[in-house]
């Protein structure tokens, strides 16, 4: 007999006494389940692995300390194989099956769309690590971010290319018109670039699965620009840099948080000298980010953290900050306990969830070399 027929037959024979431990709701006992969604295989795997490892971190510390409101935590985490559809049947599973409190992800922002609208129509709170495009948390009051959004990262890297050491005067474009973070970042850019003085010479375009960028790289060749900002992801920004520096192109490229991935180191040279915006460095000397550098080294055989590993480390940090503060789980009462965060102290930086469910941080300029980032400089959201 399992635990809750035992407990209605006791209280059935009138033991009502014994009946009290019995209280509980079902739901209520057993570990808290988060659920997260990400792409842990195909082109992007990269992400959803590093992701992975910064949630199950940060949950493994808050169990270590006793767990959130003297229960422990448990996360699920589902393959959506770096797809839309995937995605949402994902987070469907994950809330009607498993019945989670909450839902992390994704990274990239049109899986994070298909997933987030799933859990607003559920009523269950979604928090994405690092997913850029605004309408993300356009979706709705259960959808919210740790991360900044691509207006401000447009931005980051117009005025980074306008200053030094690049000072561009003429930027060229070549992004992804199948993903709504690549053409959402590269208007930003556009609108950014032109506003603080330079010339846009060319905006090329490409699809997802795409392999061969030759013509585009060519039209750009032929317009003489002194930097290429490319707002893709990684697989492709890898293809692109050979491609180009086969071209006879030596400008250095551009690029935004889709960039960040180790297997940068598969374009060799190419990337030597590029540059990209992220959420982090892991060369910050803030002792959050050394603290978090050293244990996840510890953890993971020396590997250093990348930009999702932080951010995912942070999207749970706050979750588990706002069960602990929400007067219950239900989804409307978390939903309301994470948009109230204010100062939390990520690895990422200081986090406040703003109006729009959104938070607002600086981001980093990092520099290639060999594959590996290193930092260059900070760029502060405009006033
Ligand atoms: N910001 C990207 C998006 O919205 C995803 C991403 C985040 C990629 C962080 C790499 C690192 O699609």
């Amino acid at each position: 007999m399992d635990r809750r027929r035992w407990c209605g037959s006791v209280l059935g024979l009138g033991f009502v006494l014994l009946g009290v431990g019995c209280e509980r709701a079902p739901d209520d006992a057993g570990p808290i389940l988060i659920g997260h969604f990400a792409s842990m295989t195909g082109s992007e795997a990269t992400w959803g692995v590093s992701t992975d490892r910064g949630v199950r971190m940060a949950v493994d510390e808050a169990n270590a300390e006793g767990g959130v409101r003297g229960r422990r935590l448990k996360v699920i985490t589902y393959d959506n194989q770096g797809k839309q559809q995937e995605s949402a049947t994902a987070v469907t599973r994950l809330i009607t099956q498993d019945k989670v409190v909450a839902v992390l992800g994704e990274v990239a922002s049109s899986r994070s769309i298909a997933g987030g609208q799933v859990a607003q129509r559920f009523g269950v709170p979604m928090i994405s690590p690092s997913s850029t495009n605004p309408k993300v948390t356009e979706i709705g009051d259960m959808i919210s971010r740790v991360c900044f959004i691509d207006p401000f990262q447009g931005y980051a890297c117009a005025k980074f290319a306008r200053g030094e050491p690049l000072r561009a005067q003429k930027a060229a474009t070549l992004y992804n018109r199948a993903q709504i973070y690549s053409t959402g970042l590269n208007e930003t850019f556009r609108e950014h670039f032109a506003k603080l003085g330079g010339t846009i010479t060319t905006e090329q375009a490409y699809s997802d699965g795409d392999t061969d960028f030759s013509a585009q790289l060519t039209n750009i060749r032929g317009t003489a620009p002194d930097v290429i900002f490319v707002p893709g992801y990684y697989t492709e920004v890898i293809n692109i840099s050979v491609q180009a520096r086969r071209l006879g192109i030596t400008v250095p490229l551009l690029g935004g948080d889709g960039w960040d991935a180790e297997d940068l180191k598969n374009a060799g040279a190419a990337l030597d000298g590029c540059f990209f915006c992220n959420h982090y460095s892991h060369e910050d000397p803030r002792p959050a980010v050394q603290e978090f550098v050293r244990k996840y080294k510890a953890l993971e055989g020396g590997r250093v953290p990348d930009g999702m590993a932080a951010t995912g480390y942070d999207a749970a940090r706050l979750l588990i900050d706002a069960m602990r503060r929400a007067p219950s789980l239900s989804g409307k009462d978390l939903a309301a306990a994470i948009a109230a965060t204010k100062d939390f102290p990520g690895v990422t930086g200081v986090i406040t969830i703003d109006a729009q469910r959104n938070a607002r941080k600086p981001a980093v300029i990092l520099r290639l070399q060999g594959g590996k980032p290193s930092f260059v400089t900070s760029i502060d959201p405009p006033e």
